[in-house]
């Protein structure tokens, strides 16, 4: 049986910060509240000419030159975003141009904040197949090319970034110990961006092409169903949560992640975010709390780490697996 193992990790945010100070020029708020009620400090924003497929190219590369590996047998590119470059082509396609790989598969997965982990589950299940043997998992967005910065309820959270795993064939066990998904398409209206459509379930839309959100509704519902998953996830690899060494939510909302740990008992010691400096990336935000706890040293050898993404749709996903990542040879 072909198992797949972690060959790297690489990622990369813009330039540009965009800290609570500058949000406090710009809309109705202050850095207490949002501090307050979200954790968050500033977040990154994209460039105007910076879309989704450059900061994946330039996440790939930071993986190339810390582990020196090659990418140009990579057989399988993943992008999984909300935010492509456009419609289509699809970002997949663009970055395996981009980075010179045009003979990869390419794809791209749109399952909002949850797209990384539904990437990683794909692509363990494709190598474990023998379908393919070196897939790139891209989890990016540019979320400030669509939040609307007069809207204090949503311009707050979202920032840009972009982060790569590279799966390969050769695992001695299985990657993922337990993995689950969910969708439930009724809470749909609770956050969608809005665009062709001008209604859903019979509900109007609003909006100008930009992210809608019912805050209060998202968060009753993350705090209501990950810890409940956290559990089934845990027992379906015959492990008690707290033998669970690292927990890594989606960064949507400190206090959501502080309410998540205190309901399901995991210590918030041994979670990791990405959201203090980067904000909500959607699809980035696992793989940028993932990268920066490799730079800080939170992820070891054996360890095992809770994946677990939800967002719009509304969907869930969680993988569970058992860490492991060749020495990086170059300083990140
Ligand atoms: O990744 C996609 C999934 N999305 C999420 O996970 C988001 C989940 N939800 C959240 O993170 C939170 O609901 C928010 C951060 C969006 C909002 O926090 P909240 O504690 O739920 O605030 P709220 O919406 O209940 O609003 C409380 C008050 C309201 O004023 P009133 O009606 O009590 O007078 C808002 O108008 O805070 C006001 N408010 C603000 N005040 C200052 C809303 N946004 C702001 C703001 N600055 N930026």
């Amino acid at each position: 049986m072909v198992h797949a193992r972690i060959a790297g990790i690489g990622s990369y945010v813009p330039e540009k910060i965009l800290a609570n100070a500058d949000l406090e020029q710009m809309v109705d708020t202050n850095d207490e509240w949002i501090v307050q009620r979200t954790g968050i400090r500033e977040r990154r924003i994209a460039a105007e000419h910076e879309f989704t497929s450059d900061l994946c190219v330039r996440a790939a590369l930071d993986l190339m030159e810390r582990y020196r590996i090659r990418l140009d047998d990579v057989d399988h590119i993943i992008a999984c975003t909300n935010t492509p470059d456009y419609p289509f082509p699809s970002a997949a396609s663009q970055i395996g141009s981009k980075l010179g790989i045009p003979a990869a598969g390419a794809v791209d997965v749109n399952a909002t904040c949850a797209g990384f982990v539904h990437g990683i589950q794909l692509a363990s299940a494709l190598i474990s197949s023998g379908m393919y043997r070196k897939i790139l998992v891209f989890g990016s967005d540019t979320m400030s090319k669509i939040t609307d910065y007069t809207d204090r309820s949503t311009c707050i959270l979202f920032g840009d970034g972009a982060g790569v795993i590279l799966l390969e064939a050769g695992g001695e066990q299985e990657l993922l110990l337990a993995h689950s998904s969910h969708s439930d398409g009724t809470g749909g209206i609770h956050v969608y961006r809005s665009g062709l459509s001008g209604s859903m379930d019979g509900k109007e839309l609003q909006g100008n092409g930009c992210i809608v959100q019912n805050g209060r509704e998202v968060y009753r519902w993350a705090v209501t169903e990950v810890p409940k998953a956290m559990a089934r996830l845990a027992a379906a690899a015959g492990l008690n949560l707290a033998e669970i060494d690292r927990f890594v939510p989606h960064s949507a909302n400190l206090r959501i992640i502080e309410s998540i740990c205190e309901k399901s008992g995991f210590p918030l010691e041994r979670t990791l975010y990405s959201l203090v400096r980067y904000g909500n990336t959607s699809a980035a935000s696992i793989p940028l709390s993932l990268d920066l706890a490799v730079k800080e040293n939170r992820l070891t050898e054996g360890q095992t780490v809770l994946l677990y993404g939800f967002g719009a749709g509304l969907v869930q996903a969680g993988a569970l697996l058992r860490w492991s990542l060749p020495e990086a040879r170059s300083e990140a």
